[in-house]
């Protein structure tokens, strides 16, 4: 049996492109003050075509809810019914029984997460983990499901030491004798390696020498890439680094081919004021940019093109959490189902079909350097062909008088021109894209509700027409070109790997 799935994994692998498809899964926490009921939870996973869900537990009301509906189902041992389980095969088979066996098939419960990051969480618990797991999954071999329901536990990734380069990550060692066996588990089960990936805690604990936009996914200059010199690949996110940490992690203890399904990742949208990089944006831009990475079927630099499924942490924001305001502000939803912010998503797919990508604008990016904004605005009024008559002297959109606020309109105007094309938002890396609209009284920007920006007359006046446009033009619109210099270096190392 494991060396079944072991030859067909190894197919897969082969075949280069594994057939199965990565998945995006959502979370769903219950800490919430007005937590909808089952009913209108799987009213709002289905408007929003979310097909995988990990619960925390093995509620029966939400059981029953997501029965007939098509729905993937991890359920979950909580942390504090794991020590009783770990001790008992009865238990244990106990515990299956009234959670599983009276749900299935109807509902389709995929996966059990036994506990949640006990390694660093419930250290106690560690050394009957993998009882636990064995126990559950005899129980549902016993009920014929041994193959159809997969056992794993997620870990917290801050139990793999010396994440960078990934080639040299390895388990923190004083948990070989829990690691050693259950990845033997995992192997002989067919069951993958549960994994939280946070780069969020990665940035914010590695206070400046991780950059944002590595972190969020954001196109990096190839000079910024992370390169592992002992491997030669390149890193341009990350979520890629730990993931491929795991991998390298894992063989280290000699266990090959055990897939990685990603058990928690997300960016809070709202922090305090120690927490600045909580924002609507970066959630938003984290959320969007890592579900099309992960629905391309990407894989990691180690494993192009093998799934790495992930589900997003978490659907609703959760107010009853207790600690730092960011605690409360990972959801896509809050509890009536409105959305935090709209993911940008077009072309990848029909998961979280609040796909408005048409409500969005381009702005000056916080912090940009001002002579570059300057320039950014006078190619777009220049040779960018954006109306900037709206910004002379005496027009809507004159005040403030600030190059932040004419480049923001500037840019704005050029990217709804460009109809939001990848990469048209960039200006040298001076622009971003928000979801918030801009426009203030009468000066309206293009994209706004109801509006579209008026363009191409090559004859609009520059407002600031004295300075003068550096460098070639193209260079604003790098991204198009950085981009095929990305796929180019792909492909280099692409080769260079199957050499
Ligand atoms: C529990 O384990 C004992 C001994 O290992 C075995 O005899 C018994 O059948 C098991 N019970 C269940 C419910 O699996
Ligand atoms: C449950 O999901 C699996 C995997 O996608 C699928 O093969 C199976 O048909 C589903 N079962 C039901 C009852 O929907
Ligand atoms: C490794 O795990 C042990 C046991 O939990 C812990 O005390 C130690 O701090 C960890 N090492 C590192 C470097 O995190
Ligand atoms: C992995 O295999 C190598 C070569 O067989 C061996 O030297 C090493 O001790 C093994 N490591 C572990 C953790 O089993
Ligand atoms: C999608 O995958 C292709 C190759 O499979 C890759 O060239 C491209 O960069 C990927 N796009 C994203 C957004 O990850
Ligand atoms: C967005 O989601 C809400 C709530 O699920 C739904 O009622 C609405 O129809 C969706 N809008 C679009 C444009 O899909
Ligand atoms: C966004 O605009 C494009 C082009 O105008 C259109 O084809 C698409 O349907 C729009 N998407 C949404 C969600 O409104
Ligand atoms: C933009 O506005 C003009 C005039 O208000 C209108 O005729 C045109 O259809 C609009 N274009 C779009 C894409 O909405
Ligand atoms: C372009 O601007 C000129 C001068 O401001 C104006 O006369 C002309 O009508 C404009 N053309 C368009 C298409 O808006
Ligand atoms: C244009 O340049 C002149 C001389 O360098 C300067 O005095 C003037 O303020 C500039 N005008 C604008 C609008 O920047």
């Amino acid at each position: 049996m494991g060396l079944l799935f072991v030859a067909l994994f190894l197919m897969a692998i082969s075949a280069t492109c594994a057939d199965e498809a990565a998945f995006i899964g959502v979370n769903i926490g219950t800490a919430l003050s007005d937590m909808p009921d089952p009913t209108q939870v799987v009213a709002l996973l289905k408007a929003q075509q979310i097909r995988h869900v990990r619960l925390y537990d093995a509620d029966k009301a939400m059981l029953l809810a997501l029965a007939n509906t098509g729905i993937h189902v991890t359920v979950s041992v909580p942390n504090d019914q794991l020590l009783g389980i770990g001790q008992s095969n009865a238990t244990a088979a106990n515990w299956v029984s009234r959670n599983i066996l009276g749900y299935v098939p109807a509902t389709n419960i995929t996966a059990i997460a036994v506990g949640s990051e006990v390694l660093t969480t419930l250290p106690n618990a560690a050394p009957i983990l993998v009882s636990a797991m064995n126990f559950i999954h005899s129980a549902l071999v016993a009920a014929n499901l041994g193959s159809r329901i997969k056992v794993s536990t997620p870990h917290a990734s801050s139990i793999i030491l010396d994440p960078f380069p990934p080639s040299q990550a390895f388990f923190n060692r004083s948990w070989d004798p829990v690691m050693v066996p259950l990845l033997k588990f995992l192997q002989t089960t067919g069951s993958y390696l549960m994994l939280n990936v946070y780069p969020y805690y990665d940035y914010m604990k590695a206070s400046g020498a991780i950059s944002l936009d590595y972190a969020l996914f954001r196109p990096l200059l190839p000079t910024k890439e992370a390169v592992d010199l002992n491997t030669l690949l390149h890193y341009t996110n990350v979520f890629d680094a730990v993931v491929d940490a795991a991998y390298f992690a894992t063989s280290y203890l000699n266990f090959t081919n055990i897939p990685v399904v990603v058990t928690e990742s997300g960016w809070p949208s709202k922090g305090d004021s120690s927490e600045p990089d909580a924002t609507l944006d970066n959630a938003n831009t984290y959320n969007s940019n890592l579900i099309r990475h992960i629905l391309n079927n990407t894989g990691t630099p180690k494993h192009p093109g093998i799934a790495v499924s992930t589900y997003i942490y978490e659907l609703y924001n959760e107010d009853l959490r207790p600690g730092p305001v960011s605690e409360k502000n990972w959801g896509l939803f809050d509890g009536n189902g409105v959305p935090v912010y709209i993911l940008r998503l077009t072309g990848s797919g029909t998961v979280l079909a609040n796909d408005t990508t048409n409500q969005t604008y381009c702005v000056a990016r916080e912090g940009a350097d001002k002579k570059m904004l300057q320039a950014a605005l006078d190619w777009a009024c220049g040779p960018g062909k954006v109306d900037c008559s709206s910004l002379l002297q005496g027009q809507p959109c004159y005040e403030p008088d600030t190059v932040v606020d004419h480049a923001s309109y500037a840019f704005d105007a050029y990217y709804h021109r460009m109809a939001m094309g990848d990469g048209t938002c960039n200006f040298n890396g001076v622009a971003t894209i928000t979801t918030t609209d801009p426009s203030r009284g009468s000066c309206i920007f293009a994209g706004s509700v109801g509006r579209n920006g008026t363009f191409t007359n090559t004859t609009s006046v520059a407002p600031s027409s004295n300075s003068t446009v550096s460098g070639s033009h193209s260079s604003f619109l790098c991204s198009k070109d950085f981009y095929a210099h990305t796929v180019l270096l792909g492909f280099v190392f692409w080769t260079a790997a199957y050499l």
